[in-house]
Order: C-alpha cells, then structure tokens, then sequence
C-alpha cells in the first residue's frame, strides 16, 4: 500500500478513536454541561501543544461480553504538552466510553503518564470522571488503582501532582486525588464518594443526592478534600494554570521568579489591626499589604477559614503563607484548621517554598467537640509540620500568641530562622481575663468590691505580659518591628536565609500524628 494511502488510513483510525463514545454519548455528557475529555486537555495546555500515546490501546477484558464490545483508547486520553510553555504530562478519563470506568488498560495507560511524569519531573495532571473500577473486569481494575495509588505516594513531594475532578469519582477511585497534592472541583459537575447514593439507601436507608453526598460544595467547605472551587470547568483551567505559576515544577527546581512589584497602596499596614484587641480584622489584608503586587492565591478558600493558607510572592518569588484569621472563630487552631495548615507546610517545605507565619490567635479551641473530635492529634501535626520543616521560616507576631498557639504557630521554639513582633503583639500563657481570674482567685472573690479587684488584677497583667518584650527580653522573637517595616524585613530574612543549611539525624522518616 503506498504511504499517501497509508497515512489516509491512520487518519481514519485517529478520527474514529477520537470520536470516544460516539455522538449520542458525547450528546449526554454535553447535555450535562460537561466538556468532552479531549476539549478539557485542549483548553488547559497551550495551544497545539498537545501530544496524545496510547490512541489505539484496546482492553482485552472478555468476560460480561466485552469480547463484543470497542472501547476507544479504553476511556482514558494520556499524553504530554506545555502550560505556559513549559512540560506537563496529562491523562483525562472520558466518562463517554463505559462511563470513564477503569480497566486493566485504562490503568496502564494512566501508569504510563504517571511513570513518564516522575522520571521527567514534570507535573501530572489528571483529569477525573468516571464510574469508577470497571465492574466487569474484577480483580485487573483493583489492581490498576493500586498501581495508581502507588505511583501517586512514590511521586509525592517530588513533582507536583494536580487532580481535577469533573464528573464522578466513586469508590476508591477517590483515593488517588486524596494523594494528589491539589484537588479541584466544580460546581454541580463534581461528585466523590466512597459510597454512593444507592448503597446508602440499601446499607442504611437513607436517601441523599450525589450533590449533597459529595459535591463539589461538600468537599470545598465541609471535608476539606478539595483546594480549589470554581463555578464552570472553564474557571477551573485558569485556576489551574494560575497555580502552575506559583509552584515548581519539581523538588529540584524553584518556581520561576517574576518582576517584583510594591503592594498595592490601598492596602495600609499600619490600619488594618484595630486597636482594641477584641476586635477582629481580616489577615489577607495584612498579607496583600506585604506580598507582591498585593496578589494572594489562596488555597482551601472556603474551608476551616480561621486558618489562611496560599501563595504570594516576595520580591518575585513564591512564598507559602499560614496566616490566623481573626475574622473567624478569632483565628484558633482548632481539628480542622491544623489538618490545614500543618499539610500546607509541609508542601512548602517538600518543595523548597519559603514559609511567612502570621500569627494572631488566643490558642487552640477548647470544648467536649473537639477534644473528641481528637484536637490533641490534629493540633500535634502543626508542632510537627514546623519542627520538620527546613525551608527558610519567618514568624511575624501580629497580636495574641496565647499558650500552645503561640508554640505552634511557627515560634522560635520550633526553629522558625527570624520571629519578628509588631508592638500590639501579646504573648502569654492564656488571656488576660482567664489569666487574672485563675491567678488572682482569692484576692478576686474576697475582695470588698470583686469586680474593681478583678479589672485591676486584668490590667497587671496585661501590663507584665500583655505585650511583645517580656519575649524579646529572652530573645524568643529577634525584633519588634513597626508594622510598617514588615515587608523590607521579610525581604531581608528570605535573602539572608537562601543560602540555610541545617542537618537532621539521620532516619528513614518519622511518624508524624496522621
Ligand atoms: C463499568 C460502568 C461503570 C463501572 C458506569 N459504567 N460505571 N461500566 N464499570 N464502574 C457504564 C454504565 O454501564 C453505562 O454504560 C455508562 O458507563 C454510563 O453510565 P450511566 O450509569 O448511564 O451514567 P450516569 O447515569 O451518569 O451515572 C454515573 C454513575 C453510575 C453515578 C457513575 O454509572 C454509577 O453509579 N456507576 C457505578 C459507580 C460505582 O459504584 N463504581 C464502582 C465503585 S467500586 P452504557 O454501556 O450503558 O453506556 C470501586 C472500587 C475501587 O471503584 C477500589 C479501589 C481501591
């Protein structure tokens, strides 16, 4: 056959691959206001950079007839192309061919990107939407999540590792995004769960949407299992590629270094903590008026919002920030907010990112709830997310640094390189009014007129610790800075602390409070 004829051939098969599912199939998941899997890898990366493997793989499951049945590329596109000019591997389920289900070939092809990901130290991107393991394969499916699960842990903290959940994901198949480093959902199209509706109903009775089960609303507000909420997949792919400038492309690299500009001048430093210190005020007005340009990615926005987390850059560069936030619940650690912060920090460090702790908080959450709910173990991880953490890490104390908050929260203790506090900080074993009121108990209640007794005692002491230079006094913290001056300082710690070198003992690694 000549080559023209030849090449005419190849086309057809491409053409006829590429059609997934076929019309009616790709009808339904458009009617479902979904993108097909192949306009989902076309949108994100840069324009023609797309490169596709593994078009022609077939699955040669033949139990259930599949014998009788084609399944184009067997549900799952793979391949490699550029965001923002730079190389990313991709696979994206098409949820048109057996509902995206999971096959024994559907996982090798995914096994592929995954390997050709780590051994080029590119990022991976997966795009979920599927049904989950394909039942009529058995046991083969199982054994691809594993693979999957597998390359997703043995990659961790060496690229950098994406999910993308546009459609279901169900079942285990949850599992692998879990692993991922960033989980991204959109509304009304994402759903994961472990089991679904149906299950529930038989297992328990109980009936409840896929929406209210597992949308995409459940995991950016209430489980935390999602990083990054947007309305349409579209916003989603330029959430996504805002990311990617932020981040490195793997351990061994640094995030590219942009133009440095001045923060905003709306954003005032010296007036935005009110001077009364019951008063709360919002912590990503103080970060907007240190970072570059005043531009704040954060991350996890919509869950555990006493606790801040995100990317800014200082001076061009990517800085990771772990910020109180008095706004909510008055910035306390509490089950949720440590799981936050601690995991952040620890991404920070895997991957070289400079950390600026702003801490303004009266301690951890006290209660029955979150003592059962295990606050000792979830709190344990933040002491150990910043004890183990050997990138550069500066400490800014806005204003309360109460007990185990103050511990927590980046100190000197946990080997933060440079604490600085602003004069409104107050760092103490608890508040003033508990404090008094424990301390001064007899003198409080024999008192002629207790509560004159009480507000006196309150502001003894205040005046002995209520501020930030009984810790300077020890050198906890390295200066009290003005407000103003925090930005030039953090510069100046992140440029002195370029070159940190510190060693830990030797060992295989440690058990942290999972
Ligand atoms: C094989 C599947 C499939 C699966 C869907 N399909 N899920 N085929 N294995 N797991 C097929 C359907 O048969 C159908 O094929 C096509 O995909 C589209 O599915 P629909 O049901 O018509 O779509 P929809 O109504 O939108 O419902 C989507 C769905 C539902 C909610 C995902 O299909 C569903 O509940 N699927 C099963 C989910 C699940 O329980 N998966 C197993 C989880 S256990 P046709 O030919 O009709 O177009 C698991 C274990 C992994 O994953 C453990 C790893 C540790």
């Amino acid at each position: 056959m000549p080559l023209k004829k030849k090449i005419q051939e190849l086309k057809k098969r491409r053409e006829q691959v590429q059609m997934g599912g076929g019309e009616k199939a790709i009808e339904k998941q458009i009617a479902l206001g979904k993108l097909t899997a192949r306009e989902r890898v076309i949108k994100l990366l840069d324009e023609n950079s797309f490169q596709e493997y593994d078009l022609f793989v077939e699955h040669e499951a033949r139990d259930f007839d599949m014998d009788k049945k084609v399944l184009h590329g067997d549900g799952v596109i793979i391949g490699t192309g550029t965001i923002d000019g730079k190389s990313v591997c991709i696979f994206a389920q098409d949820f048109t061919v057996a509902g995206g289900s999971l096959g024994l070939m559907h996982s090798r092809k995914i096994i592929k990107i995954m390997d050709h990901a780590l051994k080029m130290r590119v990022p991976l991107i997966g795009i979920n939407d599927s049904g989950g393991a394909r039942i009529q394969e058995g046991v083969n499916s199982l054994a691809g999540y594993g693979e999957i699960f597998f390359r997703n842990t043995i990659s961790s903290g060496v690229i950098p590792q994406i999910s993308v959940i546009l459609g279901p994901c169900a079942g285990g198949a949850v599992y692998s995004p879990a692993l991922t480093d960033f989980v991204f959902v959109v509304n009304n199209i994402s759903k994961m769960f472990i089991t679904g509706p149906e299950v529930i109903k038989t297992v328990l009775g109980e009936e409840i949407s896929m929406e209210d089960l597992g949308g995409a609303k459940v995991h950016s507000e209430i489980t935390g299992n999602a990083h990054f909420y947007a309305e349409s997949e579209n916003e989603c792919f330029e959430q996504i590629k805002k990311l990617m400038t932020f981040i490195p492309w793997s351990n061994q690299t640094k995030a590219v270094k942009i133009d440095s500009k001045l923060p905003k001048k709306e954003y005032i430093i010296d007036n935005i903590v009110p001077d009364d210190p019951r008063l709360p005020y919002d912590v990503r007005d103080v970060i907007k008026s240190i970072v570059d340009g005043s531009e704040f990615f954060e991350i996890q926005e919509h869950w555990a919002k006493n606790m801040v987390i995100g990317f800014g850059r200082m001076n061009g560069e990517t800085c990771g920030f772990v910020c109180n936030q008095p706004l909510v619940l008055a910035g306390v650690l509490d089950v949720d907010s440590s799981d936050k912060a601690a995991r952040f920090i620890r991404y920070c460090d895997a991957f070289n990112i400079p950390i600026i702790t702003l801490v303004d908080l009266p301690g951890y959450l006290p209660g029955v709830d979150q003592e059962h709910a295990g606050v000792i173990r979830h709190g344990a991880k933040v002491l150990y997310a910043y004890s183990e953490a050997t990138v550069p890490k500066m400490t800014v104390i806005l204003r309360k640094a109460y007990g185990g908050g103050y511990i927590a929260m980046g100190s000197r203790h946990l080997r933060a390189d440079f604490v600085f506090a602003w004069p409104t900080a107050e760092i103490a074993v608890m508040g003033p009014e508990g404090a008094a009121n424990i301390i001064f108990r007899k003198e409080i209640t024999t008192a002629e007129d207790p509560e004159k007794m009480r507000r006196e005692k309150v502001e003894e002491y205040k005046q002995k610790f209520a501020n930030p230079y009984v810790a300077a006094a020890r050198g906890y913290i390295d200066s009290v800075i003005e407000p103003s001056e925090t930005r030039s300082l953090l510069l100046h710690s992140i440029e002195v602390a370029k070159q940190k070198c510190i060693s830990m003992p030797a060992k295989k690694h440690g058990i942290p409070p999972f």
